[in-house]
């Protein structure tokens, strides 16, 4: 290596985090070798094939370095050449609820001890994990440092990050200070602590995130008990610069692959240690319940389900990916079916997905296809282009123009001149905002 050549990165393992981090270094100017197990993904990324995920700005990344990107399936050309290895492979919940390490644990017996690398740790994984991996390899150099980005944003999050967390014990400061100038031209806030710390930052801040959410959505439906609208309520509860405005949209709750998977997998973290965790337990409860009161909205307009036809417009678990692990629409679809309803769904981006997930549901190529002799719509996924729509044309294109904006993505007073039934989540009902400006 020259002087000025950047030392090479290791990815290990090529899922969302490992893929938006192995462009977005090679974007920083370092080699980058990419590992994963699965041939066929490999096969892929290396023929310059259509990504395995939807992620804006990706492939233009990875097309822009590809002279910079190597991907294999032999982890020992990554051992070989990369002093740090970042671990991005994923960590599911266990039937237990505890987090699947066997990935990772996979990873950590292929490393030698006291060797030339260090293991970057960006895989989520339970505080304590840390620990137990040097204990076995007191010599590894060992960082924790635990990604922050969201699907639909990666590429952006990592490029302009908040903070920096690298945690690190005594004996792999070397390790540490070679991630912090990985980062450094990235600029966001380092915050250097111990590696315990770095994991619990991790799993704190998801679960912080999602009561958040939960909580918004317990304001919610409150506000439709006393006529009251949430998106105001949070609007001025987030000028408050201690509260703050981000996530605090009212809707059917989260989704997505880590807020489930992170706030069991703490919960079950404290359960282990003998400490019951009441909080989490009752944010994980509310998110469920969330996605099932839609079902109580339908029922209020339509009495019995049985029959009826349902359109779900978005399945995605949020806009802009084509992710739908944990989306509401996976509880909505099974719930609506359970009710004898006929489920049918749009989705822009992913119907590929849709069609493997949910078999008994008619995926549409259109918005105006799906809500075609419907008897209810439910916005289940705030995609742009639905705020484009020619609602006019949808409501007359329905059997019963109802629509439950289950994201209140949507303008109320919009929809109802468009001769819509409108229901947001925590909004005033129909009639609602006459009787509460007179
Ligand atoms: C989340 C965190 O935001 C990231 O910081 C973290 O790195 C990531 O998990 C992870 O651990 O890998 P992500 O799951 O991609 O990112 O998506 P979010 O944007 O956080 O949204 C999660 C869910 O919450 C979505 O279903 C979204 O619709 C919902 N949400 C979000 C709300 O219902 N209301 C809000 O105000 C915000």
């Amino acid at each position: 290596m020259s002087a000025n050549e950047k030392p090479a990165i290791g990815v290990i393992g090529v899922g969302w985090v490992g893929l938006v981090t192995a462009a977005c270094f090679a974007e920083l100017g370092h080699g980058v070798v990419a590992v994963d197990i699965d041939e066929h993904k490999i096969e892929i990324l290396r023929s310059g094939g259509t990504l395995p995920i939807h992620e804006p700005g990706l492939p233009e990344l990875v097309e822009r370095n590809r002279e910079r990107l190597r991907f294999t399936t032999e982890i020992g050309e990554v051992l070989d050449a990369c002093p740090l290895l970042f671990c991005c492979v994923d960590t599911p919940p266990t039937y237990s609820g505890d987090a699947d390490l066997s990935r990772v644990e996979a990873v950590v017996a292929q490393i030698q001890d006291g060797g030339e690398q260090a293991l970057v740790m960006k895989s989520t994984v339970p505080a304590g994990t840390g620990l137990a991996i040097r204990r076995r390899k007191p010599e590894l150099a060992y960082v924790s440092c635990p990604e922050f980005l969201k699907e639909g944003t990666a590429v952006e999050d990592f490029l302009h990050p908040d903070r920096v967390v690298i945690g690190a014990d005594p004996g792999s400061d070397w390790a540490a200070d070679a991630v912090a100038d990985a980062y450094a031209p990235l600029g966001g806030q380092p915050v250097r602590t111990d590696v315990a710390s770095a994991e619990m930052i991790k799993l704190a801040s998801n679960a912080f995130l999602a009561t958040k959410i939960s909580f918004i959505n317990e304001i919610a439906n409150v506000c439709e008990e006393v006529g009251a609208d949430v998106t105001e309520v949070a609007r001025g509860m987030g000028l408050d610069e201690r509260i703050g405005p981000k996530f605090l949209k009212a809707g059917i709750g989260w989704g997505g692959s880590c807020f489930g998977k992170d706030t069991i997998a703490l919960k079950k973290l404290a359960g282990n240690t003998g400490y019951h965790f009441q909080l989490l337990s009752a944010v994980i409860d509310v998110n469920e319940l969330q996605k099932r009161r839609v079902v109580g909205k339908l029922k209020q307009h339509l009495g019995s389900l049985t029959g009826r036809r349902i359109a779900l417009l978005g399945l995605a678990f949020k806009p802009n990916t084509d992710d739908m692990r944990d989306a509401a629409s996976l509880v909505l679809a099974s719930r609506l079916r359970g009710e004898g309803a006929d489920v049918r769904a749009y989705d822009p981006i992913a119907e590929q997905r849709a069609r493997e997930l949910l078999p008994e549901v008619e995926i549409s190529d259109s918005p105006l296809a799906a809500i075609d002799g419907a008897d209810a719509a439910i916005l289940v996924t705030e995609w742009p282009e639905f705020a484009e729509l020619d609602w006019e044309q949808m409501a007359r294109r329905m059997t019963t123009p109802l629509l439950v904006d289950g994201r209140n993505f949507l303008d109320p007073a919009r929809l109802r001149a468009a001769g819509f039934t409108y229901e947001g989540i925590g909004r005033p009902a129909d009639g609602g905002e006459a009787e509460a400006s007179t």
